[in-house]
């Protein structure tokens, strides 16, 4: 085994276990350490089931690497810190099991066991057309779901599995080769829970008859309240079909046939309306959790994300939501992928780090260059937001920024950075990629101006660092 010198062993105690049990294949078959990889901030790809199998990533060098990180403690290089629940105290990572535990004392960044959880995504094949999850309905891929259950396999075949989560870029009910494997005796013979996230379309007495033999924990995904709000974002899903099926599974769960039940809701500006009433369900039906959580990204249909164009409009809107339910105040309400609690959304250390997420996208999404202008762009747009919002006295800038956001606002104000990016700008602005002249050559005078005030911000923020007593003038 690989010992970390740096490492303490007389500590032991993580704020996160994760990469030292755990294991994510998403949609590309990359693999990251987490159970979120929106969590993670830059490249935290650790290998791809399509080149390499799972024995061979599980202790490879860049799983490695982020265990030493971890061991000592310098989680905030992988991990948004900003965002992460766990590490904003908001919830205490799972105790580890004693064999993950000896090796985080002992230091080991090499384990001789195999991977505890694994969380797969299996592909995007669904029945659903969700305005935030897809441009266009997608059918399962037969090859994908192959592999994912391979994956599966070899994950069991390592010995030490206790948990498969199907996560599920798309609907995993609705792919019969995962329900089929579900349904025989691999999980419930070896003492593997089961994970499920699902739409609920699927999920009715039938379907639980194929698996109540398993110990299930399940997560619904329902993005509204009421037919009105629900329907025009979930399409193709009827709400009073899965309002019939929440009702059921909440007795199960009440009951004990399930061991978990939670509810995850993805804010976006069309469903701000409803949360509350969603708290209130979700609290009268028992649910363990309901997680609000933040759209990422934007789609045609989506109007935008109300997160990353920073409309404070809404996100006041939806801290109001939050409050009337008294949401901060109950433990099973889970927000911290909004910035609501304490009004973090309107700090200029979470508006920084979305512009850095928003930019960092170009690692997991492996950008080429016009994605990276692109990414560049939008980061731009929100630091330009916030440069506003400063200026206009909605965005309080006396909190110090953490070392890693300072870092930021010095990449993007880098004169080098700037010139290369203007040269792509003209060429955008010369009619090269077919693309609009007219608006590449806005662009580039906006972003020009952006860049300029970014620089003056990062030299106020700097002077105040040096001299904390002094007045940003
Ligand atoms: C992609 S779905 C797959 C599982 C299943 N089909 C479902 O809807 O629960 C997994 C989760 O991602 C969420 N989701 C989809 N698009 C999202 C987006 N743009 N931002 C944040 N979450 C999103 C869904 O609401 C769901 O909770
Ligand atoms: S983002 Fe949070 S949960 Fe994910 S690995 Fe980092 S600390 Fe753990
Ligand atoms: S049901 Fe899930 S996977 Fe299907 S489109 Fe909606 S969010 Fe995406």
């Amino acid at each position: 085994m690989s010992v970390d010198a740096k490492h303490d062993p007389s500590h032991g105690k993580l704020k996160c276990y994760l990469p030292f049990l755990h294991l994510t294949v998403v949609e590309t078959n990359n693999v990251y350490p987490c159970i979120c990889p929106s969590w993670l901030k830059a490249d935290g790809v650790v290998g791809n089931t399509k080149e390499q199998r799972l024995p061979e990533i599980w202790n490879g060098e860049a799983y490695q690497r982020i265990r030493a990180l971890f061991l000592e403690g310098r989680y905030g290089e992988l991990c948004r810190e900003e965002i992460c629940p766990y590490l904003r105290g908001e919830q205490n990572a799972t105790p580890p099991d004693d064999e993950v535990l000896a090796a985080v004392q002992a230091g080991h960044t090499v384990l001789d066991y195999g991977i505890k959880r694994l969380q797969h995504d299996v592909d995007k094949g669904c029945n659903l057309n969700c305005t935030m999850c897809r441009e266009e309905k997608i059918a399962p891929d037969a090859d994908n779901v192959a592999r994912a259950l391979r994956d599966v396999a070899d994950a069991a075949d390592m010995g030490s599995l206790k948990a498969v989560a199907w996560s599920g870029a798309g609907e995993v009910l609705a792919m019969a080769p995962v329900v089929r494997e579900m349904q025989g005796d691999r999980f419930s013979a070896g003492g593997i829970g089961l994970a499920i996230t699902t739409n609920l379309t699927f999920f009715n007495e039938e379907m639980w008859s194929r698996l109540s033999h398993n110990r299930v924990r399940l997560t619904v995904s329902v993005d509204g309240c009421s037919r009105e709000v629900y329907e025009p974002i979930r399409v193709g899903a009827r709400w009073d079909t899965v309002l019939a099926n929440l009702r059921m599974v909440a007795e199960l769960r009440r009951s004990g046939r399930l061991v978990s039940l939670v509810w995850n809701y993805t804010v976006m500006r069309q469903n701000v309306s409803d949360v509350a009433r969603a708290i209130a369900l979700a609290e009268e039906l028992g649910l363990d959790r309901i997680l609000i959580n933040a759209q990422l990204g934007s789609l045609s249909r989506t109007g935008g994300n109300m997160f990353e164009d920073l409309d404070l409009d809404a996100l006041d809107a939806l801290y109001e939501q939050l409050e009337r339910a008294d949401a901060f105040a109950k433990r099973f309400v889970l927000v911290s992928t909004t910035g609501m609690r304490d009004r973090r959304y309107r700090t200029l250390a979470y508006r920084v780090e979305m512009a850095e997420h928003i930019d960092g996208r170009r690692f997991q999404m492996k950008a080429d260059t016009l994605q990276l202008i692109f990414l560049h762009s939008h980061a731009l747009r929100v630091l330009q937001q916030t440069i506003t919002d400063v200026n206009t006295g909605r965005t309080d800038i006396s909190e110090a920024l953490p070392p890693a956001s300072m870092a930021f606002l010095r990449h993007i104000a880098d004169p080098l950075r700037t010139d290369w990016i203007a040269r792509w700008l003209e060429a955008l602005a010369q009619g090269l990629f077919g693309l609009n002249t007219e608006s590449a050559r806005a662009t580039m005078e906006r972003e020009r101006e952006t860049v300029t005030q970014v620089a003056a911000l990062l030299e106020r923020l700097e002077r105040r660092q040096a001299d904390p007593q002094r007045l940003a003038s």
